[in-house]
Parts: C-alpha cells; sequence; structure tokens
C-alpha cells in the first residue's frame, strides 16, 4: 500500500516471539485463557458472519483458528494473513485437517501494508494485533481501505479488567501464574510469552484506551462502532460497519 512504512522493529519482534510458539499454541491459548479464548472468539465470528459475507480477511490470522470457525458457520471464503511463516505452516495443517482448503487461503502479510485493493472484502477480522504494531491509527486505517463500504470489521484482543479487585487478580495471575504455567506447559518460549503479556497489555491500554482506538475505527470509515469487554474485562470485542459513500 503506498504511503505504508516498510517493515520495522515491532513486525521483527512479533515475527521472533511467534516463530517457536505454533506446535502448542492452540492448545495453550485455551488452558493459559482458561477456556475465554473459544468465547471471545465465536463472540467475534457471530459478528462477521451475521453480515453473510462472501469474502472474509482474517488479518493476524495465526494458526487459523478466526478464520476455520468463520469458513465452518458461513459460506464465505476466507483469506488469513500474517506476518509469521511458522504460525501459518501449523494453520495450513489445521485448515487442511478441517476440510476447508477450498474455502480458506493462507497468506504471509503485515497488516500495515495489505496486497489487496480498496474494498476487495465483504468483511475484516484481526485478532490480538494492534499491540504488536508501531501505529494502530494507521493500521486500522489500512484494514478498512480493503473492506467494502457497508461491510463489518470485527476484532478481539485481550483487555486489562477495569474494576479494582478485578485488576488485582489479574495483574497476580499474569504477573506469576501466567508465567509459570506458561514454562510448565511449553517450555521457555512460553515463559517468554507469560512475561511479555501483562506489562504489554497495560502498557498498550495506558496509551490506547478503548475510546481512543474507538476514535481511529472512526476516524478510519466505520460507523456504529461498539467495544465489548467480556470475561470481567479480560477480553474486548470490537464491530463496526463501513460507511456508505
Ligand atoms: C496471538 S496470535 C493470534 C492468532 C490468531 N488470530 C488466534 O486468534 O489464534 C497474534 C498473531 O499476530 C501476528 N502478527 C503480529 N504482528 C502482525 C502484523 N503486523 N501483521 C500481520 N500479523 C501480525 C503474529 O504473527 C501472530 O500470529
Amino acid at each position: 500500500m503506498a504511503g505504508a512504512q516498510p517493515a520495522g522493529a515491532e513486525n521483527a519482534f512479533a515475527a521472533e516471539l511467534f516463530q517457536p510458539l505454533p506446535a502448542r499454541y492452540d492448545l495453550l491459548a485455551e488452558l493459559l485463557s482458561f477456556g475465554q479464548n473459544r468465547r471471545w472468539r465465536l463472540e467475534l465470528v457471530r459478528h462477521i458472519t451475521a453480515a453473510r459475507p462472501h469474502r472474509v480477511l482474517d488479518v493476524a490470522t495465526g494458526t487459523a483458528g478466526v478464520a476455520i470457525e468463520i469458513a465452518s458457520r458461513s459460506q464465505a471464503g476466507v483469506t488469513g494473513v500474517d506476518i509469521s511463516e511458522s504460525m501459518l505452516q501449523r494453520g495450513r495443517e489445521r485448515v487442511h485437517a478441517s476440510g476447508l482448503d477450498s474455502r480458506i487461503t493462507l497468506e504471509t502479510g503485515r497488516a500495515e501494508a495489505l496486497r489487496f485493493a480498496d474494498s476487495s472484502f465483504d468483511a475484516v477480522s484481526f485478532t490480538y494485533l494492534l499491540r504488536y504494531v508501531a501505529d494502530p491509527t494507521a493500521t486500522i486505517k489500512e484494514l478498512a481501505r480493503v473492506l467494502r463500504p457497508g461491510g463489518v470489521m470485527a476484532s478481539l484482543d485481550f483487555f486489562a479488567p477495569p474494576h479494582v479487585i478485578w485488576r488485582t487478580a489479574w495483574r497476580v495471575y499474569t504477573r506469576v501464574a501466567l508465567p509459570a504455567m506458561g514454562f510448565a506447559l511449553g517450555g521457555g518460549a512460553w515463559w517468554r510469552v507469560g512475561t511479555f503479556l501483562g506489562p504489554n497489555i497495560e502498557g498498550h491500554y495506558s496509551r490506547w484506551s478503548l475510546e481512543r482506538i474507538t476514535d481511529a475505527w472512526r476516524e478510519a470509515g466505520l460507523e456504529d462502532v461498539h467495544a465489548q469487554p467480556m470475561s470481567l474485562g479480560g477480553g474486548v470485542v470490537m464491530w463496526g460497519m463501513k460507511r456508505r459513500a
């Protein structure tokens, strides 16, 4: 995309962080979130499939969990894009095992600079992405660019519980239990993720409040933008529709 920044330090960091994770990613994503990841993901997918899209783009698709759910619950063809080739490799195995090869295509790409023409998709989803990009506003704009007017965009990410009691419990979990459980179940690479996540999530929302992210969606041309914190604020699902010209 013209004007997009070249791959930078954030991209290199994400590619390196996720490189060793795919083998255990799907199991540990569920275990370490106590099954909440699946609940949040299904809520995201519900917003996408309700629009009855034909062409869906799933960005930061990773091991294709969201792409598989969307294809399973709709007639859509899904293109999944991710910066990590190792995550995509595992995703291709999972797509094949699901019997959905004819409707899901996975390819390497950066959310910041998508290779698709304007308005190419009826729906765009992205998950756990904005904490890994240098410029969330520009990235949201780029995601919205490839969405057709009237199309739906939906996202999912971790969130930090706003209530002081749940925030305290969440801090203990993310600072102590998550790294320890990550190490016990997945070894050193998951210890690293476990120690990284809590401070990363809090740091991100201290700069990018939900209000600021919602404004960025609106500036990118989305309307009826909603943000729904889930599981006491451990996750947040967002959705909106691209303004018709
Ligand atoms: C936590 S995983 C989520 C995978 C999948 N969406 C899911 O819900 O299971 C985050 C993914 O974002 C990808 N990613 C990070 N930065 C990216 C970027 N700038 N463009 C595309 N993908 C990116 C990582 O490679 C990783 O696969």
